[in-house]
Order: C-alpha cells, then structure tokens, then sequence
C-alpha cells in the first residue's frame, strides 16, 4: 500500500442493466498527495463522474464494485458498508456540475449550510449559523447575511454554485472532489469559481479532485492530469509533461480540440473522429484503436497495460505519440491512407 493520501487500486464498476453489463470503470488505478490538484479529464461517458461517485460511496446499489480504496490507510469500501458517520461529508466532499442536485430547493441557503454542521460538527443552531454566514463571506459571496436567508432560486447560477462550494467546505475537508463544478456557469463565472477552489486548497492544504471533460481548464491548476477512455485510465502524467509531451494517440487527440494560447483565434479546433465504444461486452483490444490514427493489428489484440516510466507519467500505448514508434506508424497508415480498423486519414495531417 502506498503512503498517498487517497490510493486506488484495480477499481471496477459494472452496472447490470437489460442491455448487458454495463463495464463503466475498468482497472483504475491512481495515488493522490496530500494537498495536491489531480485533473481528471475524457469525454463524455468515459468513467470520471463514476469513479468519483464509487469514491464517496454514491453509487446506487446495483453497481458491483471491486478494486482498493484507502484514504489516509483506511479502507474506504469497508467504510461503506458499515455505520460510521462523518466520513463523506467530512473529510472527503464532492461538488457537482449542477448545484441543484446539491441544493435542496424548498430551504434557504443558511439552513442548508447550517444542517450539514449541526449534522457532522454537532453544532448549535445560533453558531451553525453565524458559521454559514462566514462561509459564504469566503466563498466571496456579498452581502452574505441577507443570502443566508434566500432560496435557492432567489440566486444566479454562479451564487448557487457558490453555495455548493461553502456547503462542502463546511466541515474542512481534507479531499474535495469537484466534477465539472463549472460547467452550468458561463466563462468568466468558471474562472472565478476555479480560482477560489484553488485559493481555497491553498489555504487549507486541502487535497482536490478536478473533473472537466475540458483539458484547457485543467491546465494551469492541476498538479497531475489522468485521461479515461471508456472506462480506463489510458495516460496519466505531471500537468506540463501532459501537455508538452503526451504519449497515449487519445491525449494528443484531446489536445487538438482545445485553443492554444498561440495559435490565431480563428484556428479551427479539430473534434475526435468517431464516437466512443459500447461498455456493454467491449471486445479486448485497445478500446481507442477504431479512432486511433497510429493504430496497427496488434492493437486489436488484448488491452494495452499501464506502462509506469520513471514515476512521473504512464501511459498505455504500444505506438505512442511523440515517439519514434508512434511516428512510424503513423507515416505507414498515412501512406496506406487508412488505419487497420478502416479509419481514413485525410492528407496533410499533423503528427505527434
Ligand atoms: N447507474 C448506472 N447504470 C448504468 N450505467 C451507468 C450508470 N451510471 C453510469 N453509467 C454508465 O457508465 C458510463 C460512465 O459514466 P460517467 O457518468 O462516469 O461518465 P463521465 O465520464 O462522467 O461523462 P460526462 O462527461 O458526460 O459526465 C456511461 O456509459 C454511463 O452510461
Ligand atoms: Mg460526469
């Protein structure tokens, strides 16, 4: 077992449903340092709101999990399935895209900060209370003592999101997991709420968990960023090494969507090829392959492993980008014109 503060070990969750089993989260594994930003970023459907929710034991019961989770040496599933209060709540709290999943509409904003401290911190009404009204002044709410009395709806998007955010930091976590916590807002609104969860972790030396389907927000914030494709940590590296040096096609490829800050504004940003695959019985071969422009035959036998290279990155490729592997095979599927799997690659196109 390592001495990270949060360690995940071969986590896997499958949702039986009439279409089959659905394999949503396969073979997961990361560390997490205390008082560090790790970035979880994938499209659409690749896992990262699952893996967060198996974290904070919110997943509905009809999931079947397997795999390791420690929290500070404690073993986090079989918190789970036993009584102890405060954990969730306490020392690991999550935000989620849409505050009203969070915000119980028919109350006030105080009453709903105040109930979590009275619940978890065993306050009084009247200290719950002037803490409430503190919180939101720290989450950069004005006039935070006539807030305290509103109803949710009373608020804009971006206050309600804050809201959330007081709420979770009301107990001082130690982990907070934040799954796209600005997505509803608009982009000045994101910045600002990012800013002050940064500033917020810096403060409290708290640990954070940052999902984003938008590899540029985790840019600058993140200390680590691991990239999921349906399911599995495909790549998993420091911010900068990420960014500057990626290996696994699918990372490249998710970069190519985002703006760089120096290309003309009007550059066209270049969407992934293709759609994801199926979870439900997905055949065993690298699930990224039918849209992977380096792909070759053997890539359409058996999973690609986690490849750990000197501890600061690992990624799970046999042709990675920036590589002379990756390169070469890329010029034979450029030539031929087409991938094993029958992807076409339009010529000039860029290489990594
Ligand atoms: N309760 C459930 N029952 C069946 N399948 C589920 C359930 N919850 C999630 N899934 C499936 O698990 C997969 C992963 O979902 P997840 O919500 O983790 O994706 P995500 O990476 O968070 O995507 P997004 O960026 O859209 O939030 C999806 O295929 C989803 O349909
Ligand atoms: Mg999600």
């Amino acid at each position: 077992m390592s001495n990270a503060q949060l360690s995940v070990r071969d986590l896997e969750v499958r949702f039986p449903t009439s279409r089959g089993v659905v394999e949503a989260v396969n073979g997961v594994s990361f560390d997490l340092e205390r008082g560090q930003m790790l970035g979880i970023v994938g499209e659409s459907g690749s896992g990262k709101s699952v893996t967060a929710k198996t974290l904070m034991n919110l997943l509905p019961r009809t999931a079947e999990i397997s795999g390791d989770i420690h929290f500070d040496g404690e073993d986090v599933r079989a918190i789970a399935s036993g009584h102890r209060k405060h954990f969730w709540g306490v020392k690991m709290t999550m935000v989620f895209q849409d505050p009203m999943t969070s915000l119980n509409p028919v109350k006030r904003c105080g009453e709903q900060i105040s109930e979590t401290l009275r619940y978890h911190l065993g306050m009084s009404r009247e200290a719950a209370l002037k803490r409430s009204i503190d919180l939101l002044e720290q989450v950069g709410i004005p006039e935070p003592a006539r807030r305290v009395k509103q109803y949710p709806h009373e608020l804009s998007g971006g206050l309600r999101q804050r809201v959330v955010i007081a709420m979770a930091l009301a107990c001082e976590p130690e982990l907070l997991i934040a799954d796209e916590p600005t997505t509803a807002v608009d982009v000045t609104v994101q910045k600002r709420l990012l800013d002050l969860l940064d500033e917020l972790r810096r403060d409290r030396g708290m640990s954070m968990i940052l999902i984003t389907h938008d590899l540029g927000v985790a840019r600058g914030r993140c200390d680590e960023v691991a990239v999921m494709y349906a399911g599995r940590l495909v790549e998993r590296a420091e911010t900068e090494v990420l960014f500057s040096d990626a290996r696994h096609p699918y990372t490249t490829a998710l970069l190519r969507t985002i703006p760089r800050i120096d290309q003309p504004s009007h550059t066209r940003l270049v969407p992934i090829e293709g759609r994801p695959p199926e979870l439900v019985n997905p055949p065993d071969q690298c699930s990224f392959a039918p849209r992977c422009r380096h792909a070759q035959a053997d890539c359409l036998e058996g999973v690609p492993t986690l490849t750990n290279l000197d501890g600061n990155r690992e990624f799970a490729c046999r042709y990675p980008a920036n590589t002379e592997a990756g390169r070469t095979s890329f010029f034979a599927n450029e030539a031929a014109g087409q991938t094993v799997t029958g992807l076409t690659i339009a010529q000039p196109s860029e290489v990594n």
